[in-house]
């Protein structure tokens, strides 16, 4: 018999779902929610609400487009946290209802576990032990991943995580909400020429909120000298923030290659699909003999395909969860 999981994620701005077959990706579904581009981050009030407008159309998308019905599912794996407390909910309470419905068993997933995971939704797939350098909206830290469902947590971020510090570095450029991915565009065009403070962390700590003040302050200076600096900077501005950012990401992973000897090396989530991001994790690995993994876009940003992966590998070893379970805004990953 096949194991068939529905998965549902709802932890931030992306109402998602997927079916997986296997350990195989049949069906990969989101909504994204444009609505909080107004506002210039999520709202997570808005958030809740788009995601209860979406989940309905967007689970049945996802079992139509795989052909499956609902009789037929092993397990529904969902997003238990961390996250946004209020669209966690959604997702939790609409899975547990039709898991109950149907008689069921669910499975919670840890939404960073779930991107570290992301991995293994297309091969060539890593060998255990690997290195994950995680950077997402709210979180950067490197892992130690050695199985399926064994991580442990080397490095972390003491404050901004890196997908915050493009996106409040874009809000200074005024640019939209996210900003990551504009900031990757308008890079494309330009070259690195500012420079910025470099934090001295030990090991693999990290700190991203020094840059946002480094560049509020220059940006500052700047326009007060020529209020069109910006505009008439902008791709070099993108190419100089972003260089910034993915070298500070890039030195702590070789740190932690050489000290633990692993040079099996991936990346994991939104920010993981910025384009220099990719090219330098290239250069730099084909410097020091890596093995090295990227997900495809698709698998990089939040998605539900991962989620149920993970569903799958902890349906393998029998990690169900009870239905009384209730979803959380904050799980430690290897706690
Ligand atoms: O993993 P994700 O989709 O959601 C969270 O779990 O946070 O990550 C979202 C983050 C945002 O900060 C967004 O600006 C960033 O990923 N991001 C990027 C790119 N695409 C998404 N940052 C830099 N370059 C990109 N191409
Ligand atoms: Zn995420």
């Amino acid at each position: 018999m096949p194991v068939i999981i529905l998965a549902i994620e709802s932890s931030c701005d992306d109402t998602a779902a997927a079916v997986i077959i296997d350990g195989r990706v049949v069906s990969n579904v989101l909504a994204d929610q444009s609505i909080h581009a107004q506002y210039g981050g999520v709202v997570p009030e808005l958030a809740s609400r788009a995601h209860q407008a979406n989940i309905v159309p967007v689970v049945d998308a996802a079992l139509r487009q795989s052909g499956v019905s609902i009789n037929q599912l092993s397990a529904i794996a969902f997003t238990r946290g961390p996250g946004l407390l209020g669209s966690l909910m959604v997702g939790v309470s609409f899975a547990k209802g039709l898991a109950l419905s149907h008689g069921i068993p669910v499975i919670e997933v840890h939404h960073l576990q779930a991107h570290v995971l992301a991995q293994f939704a297309d091969p060539p797939f890593p060998s255990f032990p690997f290195l994950c350098l995680l950077v997402s909206g709210g979180h950067t830290q490197i892992i130690r991943v050695t199985d399926h469902l064994a991580l442990e947590v080397l490095g972390s971020t003491q404050d901004d995580a890196a997908g915050e510090a493009f996106d409040k570095a874009g809000k200074l450029l005024g640019l939209g909400y996210p900003a990551g991915p504009l900031i990757d565009q308008y890079a494309r065009k330009g070259i690195v020429r500012f420079d910025f403070p470099h934090p001295q962390l030990p090991w693999y700590e990290y700190s991203f909120s020094g840059i946002k003040t480094a560049i509020r302050y220059f940006l500052e200076r700047e326009t007060e000298k020529d209020s069109g600096f910006i505009d008439a900077h902008l791709p070099d501005l993108c190419a100089s923030i972003q260089h910034h950012i993915v070298e500070i990401l890039l030195e702590k992973l070789v740190l932690a290659s050489e000290q633990t000897g692993i040079r099996t090396v991936t990346i994991a989530g939104g920010v993981s699909a910025n384009s220099q991001l990719r090219t330098r994790l290239a250069e730099i690995g084909a410097q020091k003999k890596w093995s090295t993994f990227v997900p495809a876009i698709a698998y990089s940003t939040d998605n539900a395909a991962m989620i149920g992966l993970t569903g799958y590998y902890k349906y393998l070893k029998g990690e169900f969860t009870g239905l009384d379970v209730k979803p959380l805004a904050r799980i430690p990953l290897d706690g």
